[in-house]
């Protein structure tokens, strides 16, 4: 049911910002039922900070290295995030662990994307060890936040074959451009109430999902 008012949601960032220029784009395209209340960004200076203004969305900066302990870092920025109110939580490229009572605050109501087929590539240099095991597939997964990392139940993957010339820049390029795609389309899911959590599984349209779709060559696939 599609909502009267857009859903509320704050991004987090950590560097450029391309995602999040998608998301922008598609609120302001009038494709997706949102509103972005604030973006925050561990790093000063980056250019999603820059994405953000130029959109007239409060674009904050939360610096990591000004604080004593990681829990101390997320008290203020589960602070922060609040004081936004937000109904859902993008991480979008934040390149920071977050403590177990950050993540049960925004248990179900915290999305990330990771550039890999989950569960396959968790962690970093997801493109490298997609070439270095010779996967003929790869891709980028958008799941719930739980509190092992990129370990939360997968909403939706989208699927690239990788060519034998391919590179890990190569590849990160044509993922980007998925990503884009894949990660507007989970936030109208979830903005239009079709996507919600609950038990560490994610339910959409009412059936748990357990199979997650599949975005291939620009089709939406829910076999
Ligand atoms: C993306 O590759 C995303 O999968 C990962 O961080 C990167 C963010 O890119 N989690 P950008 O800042 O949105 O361009």
């Amino acid at each position: 049911m599609p909502r009267s008012t857009p859903l509320p949601i704050v991004v987090l960032i950590s560097g450029s910002g391309t995602n999040l220029q998608a998301i922008i784009d598609q609120i302001q395209g009038g494709q997706l039922n949102a509103e972005i209340k604030a973006v925050i960004s561990n790093r000063p200076g980056v250019k999603g900070l820059q994405r953000a203004k130029a959109a007239g969305i409060p674009a904050r900066v939360l610096d990591h290295s000004q604080y004593d302990s990681r829990e101390s870092f997320d008290e203020a920025l589960e602070q922060l995030i609040d004081s936004y109110q937000p109904e859902l939580v993008i991480l979008a490229g934040f390149m920071r662990i977050l403590t177990a009572p950050l993540v049960e605050h925004y248990q179900c109501r915290m999305l990330n994307i990771h550039p890999s087929l989950l569960p396959d590539f968790r962690g970093l240099n997801t493109h490298q060890r997609a070439l270095d095991a010779g996967r003929e597939l790869h891709g980028v997964s958008v799941h719930f936040v739980t509190n092992e990392l990129d370990s939360g139940p997968v909403v939706l993957q989208a699927v690239i074959e990788v060519n034998g010339d391919d590179t890990a820049d190569t590849l990160a390029e044509r993922i980007h451009q998925q990503e884009h795609i894949i990660y507007p389309m989970v936030i109208g899911w979830f903005a239009d109430g079709r996507l919600s959590c609950n038990n560490n599984q994610a339910i959409l349209d009412g059936q748990l999902i357990t199979t997650p779709p599949k975005w291939i060559n620009q089709q939406l696939r829910m076999d």
